[in-house]
């Protein structure tokens, strides 16, 4: 199922959070707005918002301040996507340029921080502080995810080491997603909690698939290069799970390959071709769908309601995604 199709019945409601996302670009600095505008409008699955809205829909929904936090998290993911690009000196982002290549680095970091100071303010201005401790909580723990990604080094990589930075890096901000839009809808703290974890271990899916998706020989529908992980020597699972079934032989030339000055496209190939050869990517996914599974698991305490079955359907997207 596309997510167009899985999503819509919400399709009203995305479209009052679009009103959102891109009604704030219209500031006196043609720059910001272009370079926001470029990134805003690219194409983005809006899975964040689409988990808030669906959240609150569970419980009371109360409207235009459910749009707006679901604008805000847009713009902080969106601000994570342009810092990403500079740090991993990416050059297509959604199978377009990054915005880095088009207007620099310094731009897309300082674009990123408007971004993200924006979504801050639109949560002040609507003064609820439980919203704003999740936010500003998982804001933190983001950054530290990235650091902790920066300084990780090939030889001390550890299963245990990717999960804690993933979920730093990337579950947090699905399961503050889900969580934000329980405490919208008035749901109790352990509603609020089921859906944190809810999102928390779809998200940690969605970045093992993403992760997959790096190697994945099918990509057109991608966006984004082959084998950038490996270029950068980010051990994800499925280049440890690798490391793990390597034979002797193997081993070697991927030890060489990680040791290489500069890993080209060729040494890519070579590494997806052994990831062919041991069932690399099935077991990943494998290991992917054990999270949305549990994911999916949390929510059997909430109401039954059509937004349930919607958020089940999601997490089945995150594993089953092309892009
Ligand atoms: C990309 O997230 C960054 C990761 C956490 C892997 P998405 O795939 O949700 O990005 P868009 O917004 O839909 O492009
Ligand atoms: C996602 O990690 C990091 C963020 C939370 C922005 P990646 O660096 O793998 O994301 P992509 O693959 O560039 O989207
Ligand atoms: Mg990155
Ligand atoms: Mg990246
Ligand atoms: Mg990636």
């Amino acid at each position: 199922m596309s997510i167009n199709d899985l999503l819509s019945d919400i399709q009203d409601d995305l479209a009052r959070v679009e009103e959102n996302i891109l009604g704030h670009l219209n500031t006196e600095i043609p720059l910001l707005n272009e370079v926001a505008q470029y990134i805003l409008a690219s194409g983005g699955k809006r899975l964040r918002p689409a988990i808030l809205v669906l959240a609150s829909r569970l419980f009371n929904f109360n409207g235009e301040a459910v749009y707006q936090a679901a604008g805000a998290i847009e713009y902080l993911h969106t601000a994570t996507l342009l810092h990403d690009d500079v740090v991993d000196d990416a050059d297509l982002r959604r199978a377009r340029p990054a915005a880095r290549k088009i207007w620099g680095n310094q731009a897309s970091v300082l674009v990123g921080d408007y971004l993200l100071a924006t979504a801050f303010r639109t949560l002040t201005l609507q003064g609820n502080l439980p919203v704003l401790d999740t936010i500003s909580w998982t804001t933190s723990l983001m950054a530290k995810g990235e650091i902790l990604q920066l300084i990780r080094q090939y030889d001390s990589a550890t299963e245990a080491e990717y999960l804690d930075i993933i979920i730093h890096k990337t579950a947090c901000l699905f399961a503050a997603a889900a969580k934000i839009g329980a405490v919208f809808g008035g749901a109790r703290p352990e509603e609020q909690q089921a859906l944190y974890d809810y999102g928390n271990e779809i998200g940690i899916a969605f970045q093992i698939i993403d992760d997959a998706l790096d190697y994945a020989e099918e990509r057109e529908k991608i966006g984004k290069p082959l084998g950038m992980d490996l270029k950068e020597r980010k051990v994800t699972l499925p280049l440890s799970r690798l490391l793990k079934v390597a034979k002797p032989s193997e081993r070697a030339v991927l030890d060489a390959v990680l040791q290489k000055e500069s890993i080209d496209d060729e040494d890519v190939l070579t590494v997806v071709g052994m990831m062919r050869d041991h069932e690399v990517l099935p077991y990943t996914l494998g290991e992917a769908r054990k999270f949305v599974e549990k994911g999916k698991s949390k929510l059997a305490m909430l109401p039954e309601l059509p937004e349930r079955q919607t958020l089940t359907e999601l997490a089945d997207f995150v594993v089953d995604r092309e892009l």
